[in-house]
């Protein structure tokens, strides 16, 4: 257990490199598993998520070797088809392992996916697009079971909701199904257009990918893969809107601007000076405090859910009142309570989170229930006079790597120590 020590109230100043989408890189480890051969990748962030998913494709047959570039080289056969004992119970991005095993196996047993804390977070999309597709599944004592005794078969799919993970999950089955899938109503988050471009690189044929429509064309089997994986949008907005909150002027390069965009328009309404260059290049500049603003969260190309909680950090020292109103979880508010006992002044009804901007924000001890709500008290510890101690922080580094070095970088003082540590210091 850990601990982010924060002396806040220091303007961030400088640049950083985002690191690789974390989310991009779960969806493409896990469709990992369909590979008979070798896949190599690049720019894979070196987080704790990350590696779980290394473990479970370890637990398959597949050689793993990370140096420079990460290999992930086929065993003969999948040894294992069982994932319960596995860790897989522990992050959400295992619930892939679904589409990808029954593809290539046509069997499956997983243990109900673990991740953050958000909120109610069904799994029924996976289950009935695998279901069109001919998979059998059950759900027993806390375990997925899936069979596809005659293997998996195109099919028109259509998602209730823009789903991630089921959109995810239904281009890896489909990717070794026998004819077309088209799967409407899709994700056109980042890593969904990322999986997309991984399979095709292996020869899927893939239409549609970014936009509510796509089609998948099956392949009995994939071709080697080299791949490297884009840069972090919402690594990358954290540290923007850490800038912003701390006054500072922050650069993140090595980010596509287009999944950005929802971030950028609202620090603009905020009073924010942005800068793009080159469409990778992306600058902060926070000379004014920011305004009030209002904020909706919704599927992509709507404002990312996955900032909510870093958005409402900054906005607590804006100037007059913002309204946050999210729509994709029902539980995402578990950052308030600790935001509140920095000094913020937030109400919430249901889902909406009224906040009165303060003057300032004091340092104070508190706990990280989640990977986001991690973040957004990292922001506010930052943006705070004197000192936070942000508990929790393994669910942080979760999903940052690099966390401390790259608060350093930036000017931040920060330390990263062990709870026994944080108490003395506290
Ligand atoms: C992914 C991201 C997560 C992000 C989320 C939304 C990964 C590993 N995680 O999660 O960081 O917050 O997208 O941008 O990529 N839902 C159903 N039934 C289903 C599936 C989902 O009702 O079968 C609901 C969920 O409860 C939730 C909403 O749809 O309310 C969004 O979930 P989804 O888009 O599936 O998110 P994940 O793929 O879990």
């Amino acid at each position: 257990m850990s601990a982010l020590v924060i002396e806040g109230g220091t303007p961030l100043r400088g640049r950083i490199t985002a690191q690789g989408c974390k989310n991009s890189a779960l969806a493409i480890l896990a469709a990992a598993a369909l590979f008979e051969d070798k896949v190599y990748l690049t720019n894979v962030p070196n987080i704790g998520d990350v590696r779980t998913m290394l473990s479970i494709l370890r637990s398959l047959g597949y050689k793993i070797n990370w140096g420079t570039g990460l290999t992930i080289k086929a065993g003969s056969t999948i040894k294992n088809h069982d994932l319960t004992q596995t860790g897989a119970g522990s992050i959400r991005g295992s619930l892939l392992f679904l589409g990808a095993l029954l593809g290539r196996t046509g069997k499956v047993v997983l243990p109900m996916p673990g991740g953050c804390n958000i909120g109610t977070r069904p799994i029924d999309l996976h289950l009935k697009g695998l279901s069109m597709m001919g998979a059998e599944i059950k759900i027993q004592s806390g375990n997925i079971i899936g069979e596809a005794p005659s293997g998996l078969k195109g099919a028109y799919i259509y998602l209730d909701f823009p789903s991630v993970g089921a959109t995810e999950n239904l281009m890896i089955a489909a990717s070794l199904a026998s004819g077309d899938t088209t799967i409407e109503n899709a994700a056109q988050d980042q890593q969904v257009v990322e999986l997309g471009k991984f399979l095709m690189s292996s020869g899927v044929k893939i239409r549609g990918l970014g936009t509510k429509v796509i089609h998948i064309k099956g392949k009995k089997s994939l071709d080697s893969v080299t791949f490297r994986i884009a840069g972090d949008s919402i690594e990358a907005g954290t540290y923007l809107i850490a800038g912003a909150a701390t006054r500072g002027v922050v650069t993140v390069d090595g980010v596509d601007v287009t999944f950005l965009r929802p971030l950028l328009f609202k620090l603009q309404e905020a009073g924010m000076e942005i800068t793009v260059t080159n469409g990778h290049e992306i600058s902060v500049d926070a000379y004014d405090r920011p305004k009030g603003i209002t904020i909706k969260t919704m599927p992509f190309p709507g404002f990312p859910t996955d900032l909510q909680p870093m958005m409402s950090s900054f906005l607590t020292l804006a100037e007059g009142r913002s309204v946050i109103v999210e729509t994709v979880y029902d539980g995402r508010m578990g950052h308030v309570n600790e935001l509140r006992k920095m000094g913020a002044q937030i109400d919430v009804e249901g889902n909406t989170a009224i906040i009165d901007g303060v003057q300032k924000l004091s340092g104070a001890p508190v706990v990280a229930s989640n990977l986001r709500a991690g973040a957004s008290l990292v922001v506010a510890g930052l943006s705070a006079e004197g000192r936070t101690i942000v508990y929790g922080l393994e669910h942080v580094m979760r999903g940052y790597s690099a966390l401390e070095e790259k608060l350093r970088a930036l000017g931040a003082k920060v330390k990263l120590v062990s709870d026994e540590e944080a108490a003395q210091i506290a």
